[in-house]
């Protein structure tokens, strides 16, 4: 229920996060915290690994044994996170994961068939590289995910309302949690939200809350 939203695959820790053992702590890291709020998905919903494991002094080897000693780890922590999204960030991820053969530049911004089972993946450049650039001119290339993500959005909202929540027709089944309904209801722009139910709507204190939460208007109906 409480599925990863995107999961980033990176190239692997730097000194920093090998001392810490958490993946992107510094610049690059700040960037990701942009993407992850343009794209208005909660941060509890992302999750970010390396496809290396460890670090490789001198960056030597990246295209070589490390990768594919590292890939079983990096196949479990999927099937494990099971996440709804991939980007994956730069070159070597992009190519190692897809096996195309296009370059970045052709390649970013686009979702591809990659080598897990029955996922696609998003590329993008490796956040690295727009911090070179000061940070700038990822904008584009993000949008086509965040189109994706908002449409999937209001399809759900127009599809499923009235929405049933904490039944057996629970949101949960086909829409995703509440929350992330009445965030991305936000997000997409509605002003107000209805919840209706046939009887009892026993979601309805947890709805209000994400409402005040959100700063939508929450409408509570009984269906009949
Ligand atoms: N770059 C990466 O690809 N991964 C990290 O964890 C840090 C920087």
């Amino acid at each position: 229920k409480d599925n990863v939203k995107i999961l980033f695959i990176g190239l692997n820790p730097g000194k920093d996060e090998n001392e810490t053992g958490i993946p992107f702590v510094g610049k690059s890291g700040k960037l990701l915290d942009k993407w992850i709020n343009f794209l208005g998905v909660s941060p509890k919903r992302c999750s970010v690994v390396n496809l290396i494991k460890c670090f490789t002094p001198n960056q030597s080897g990246l295209n070589g044994d490390e990768a594919d000693n590292c890939f079983p780890y990096l196949e479990r922590q999927i099937q494990l996170l099971n996440p709804e999204h991939i980007v994956v960030l730069g070159d070597i991820v992009y190519k190692k994961l897809t096996n195309q053969s296009l370059s970045i530049t052709q390649a970013e911004g686009k979702f591809f068939p990659s080598v897990f089972k029955n996922k696609d993946v998003f590329v993008m450049r490796h956040p690295s590289y727009f911090v070179r650039k000061g940070s700038v001119g990822w904008e584009d290339s993000l949008n086509q995910l965040k189109d994706l993500l908002n449409q999937q959005v209001v399809t759900e909202v127009q599809e499923y309302t009235p929405l049933h929540c904490h039944s057996e027709y629970s949101l949960t089944d086909g829409a995703g949690r509440l929350e992330d309904l009445v965030e991305h209801a936000k997000n997409v722009g509605f002003k107000a939200m209805a919840l209706t139910d046939h009887g009892t709507i026993s979601g309805w204190y947890e709805f209000q809350q994400l409402c005040d939460k959100y700063s939508i208007k929450g409408i509570l109906g009984i269906e009949f």
